[in-house]
């Protein structure tokens, strides 16, 4: 019987509430289908865990390690996020390689394949998600595991000028190739991919999508999956999250002003100073908005063990008390920016109160804030989504007011367009990025993905 697996850094564990459209996709496929999903702990001890530990949940189990500080400071904060993701959001001056967190990423990954290996059984669907587990197929089938093995990049990935500045892009290419399927969030990203592996790895892509590499001894095939949210329950919960008291409160503190919101974890790829500065230039030099509109960033710290994130932390602060020391009066604060996170049906119901909806990132693989903010809105009085031409959503959702974040004077106006967009218009973009919305939904990216990859390894079993 066909048992699907998970795997990913982050496991959302039965007992934990985790907000993240992942988290919820993965635990309702596991539960259509039943299987595993591995990953780290979140845990970090004195040693990595000899054992994985175990909750059952239904037909899901839970299997997860903890992982030792060293672990943890090198495979994690350092060739995970210190390394591949600046590379990955085209950012290659912050990118800190060292042949220690190399080494260290590739302990790792073999210590989970060591683990997971004793789950895997021949049918089983493997699938394993994002950048800190990119090792894991060549580590399997090192093992001698025959099972399909798919592999889903929930960031960009960088054009190939960029791809090789990595003193490692070769082992980290052959390593994506020993999967069945390597899956992207947009055309862009493909592109990318088939680019690096014409220019870089010397193979080649048929006309079905099958790539070969190394003379042809090695076939796969990658393509483009957009992931989407589960539309019904996102928009019940902002049409319920009224009964929640922080939404009330929101509301009533609000006093009649518009609101535009910003939900970000606090990274530097969001494009957060950059809003920050266009939201007090659209104060300074449109004035009439004074007292009318009030700018709520919801930013959770993210990787403090990283420095950038803790400078950006800091520059945060600085650009916000900056904006309301100049503008504040004393029964209005233009800028309210809070650290904490918040649970998930509120932020739907802060969403429906959001006249607009700021999700600006300077890079993004897809960003799922932009889909659940239009998913929150009435209908009847719907606000509108200013979204980076950047993210990856912005492919799909035509219908927002797509920016670029490093054009402050194109951000000031864009905010102004959407404050005081009519009606009608509103309604017409809702509409329009409502049934984008419906149709690529969070089913139809794991239904595909899941099916291409059954297609796939049977191929590779069989005729390739
Ligand atoms: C991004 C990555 C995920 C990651 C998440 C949170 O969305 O693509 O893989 O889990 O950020 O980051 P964290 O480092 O806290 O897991």
């Amino acid at each position: 019987m066909t048992r699907l697996v998970v795997v990913s850094n982050r496991v959302a564990l039965p007992n934990e509430l985790k907000p993240g459209g992942l988290a919820h996709a993965m635990r309702s496929a596991l539960r259509e289908i039943g299987g595993i999903w591995f990953g780290w702990s979140g845990r970090t001890t004195s040693q990595t865990a000899s054992m994985a530990q175990i909750q059952r949940e239904g037909n899901v189990t839970f299997a997860t390690l903890d992982l030792g500080k060293r672990d943890h400071e090198e495979y994690y904060a350092g060739f995970a996020n210190r390394t591949l993701w600046p590379l990955f959001h085209f950012r290659p001056s912050l990118v800190d390689f060292t042949r220690q967190t190399w080494a260290a990423y590739r302990r790792v990954n073999a210590i989970f394949a060591e683990h997971l290996a004793r789950f895997i059984e021949p049918d089983d669907l493997v699938w394993i998600h994002d950048y800190h587990l990119i090792p894991l197929a060549s580590l399997l089938r090192e093992r001698g595991i025959r099972a399909r093995l798919g592999f889903f990049l929930h960031t960009p990935f960088p054009p190939p000028e960029l791809l090789n500045m990595l003193p490692v892009h070769r082992e980290l290419f052959e390593a994506l190739a020993d999967y069945d399927l390597v899956g992207f969030h947009t055309a862009d990203y493909l592109r990318a991919f088939r680019d690096y592996i014409l220019l870089e790895a010397h193979g080649e892509v048929n006309d079905t999508g099958v790539i070969s590499v190394r003379g042809g001894r090695r076939s796969f095939r990658a393509g483009v999956f957009p992931i989407g949210i589960d539309v019904p329950e996102v928009s019940n919960l902002a049409a319920a999250a009224h009964a929640h008291p922080g939404c009330a409160q929101l509301h009533e503190s609000l006093q009649g002003r518009a609101l535009m919101i910003g939900v970000d974890r606090l990274d530097y790829s969001k494009g957060l100073p950059e809003r920050f500065r266009a939201f007090g230039r659209l104060l300074e030099e449109y004035p009439e908005f004074k007292r009318q509109v009030t700018f709520l960033q919801i930013a959770p710290v993210s990787r403090t063990e990283v420095a950038e994130y803790r400078q950006l932390k800091r520059e945060l602060e600085r650009i916000a008390g900056g904006i309301n020391g100049r503008f504040a009066e004393p029964d209005w604060t233009p800028v309210r920016y809070l650290n904490n996170a918040y649970p998930h049906a509120a932020l739907t119901g802060y969403y429906r109160q959001a006249r607009v909806g700021l999700v600006t990132p300077l890079r993004d693989g897809m960003n799922l804030v932009a889909k659940e903010y239009v998913a929150s809105q009435d209908g009847d009085d719907p606000g509108v989504l200013v979204l980076s031409r950047f993210a990856g959503a912005a492919r799909q959702m035509g219908g927002a007011i797509l920016v670029n974040p490093h054009d402050q004077d194109g951000m000031v106006n864009a905010m102004r367009a959407a404050i005081t967009m009519p009606l009608a218009d509103r309604r017409a973009r809702w509409r329009e990025l409502m049934d984008g919305l419906e149709r690529e939904d969070i089913t139809a990216w794991r239904r595909s993905f899941l099916a291409a990859l059954d297609v796939t390894a049977e191929a590779r079993d069989g005729r390739l």
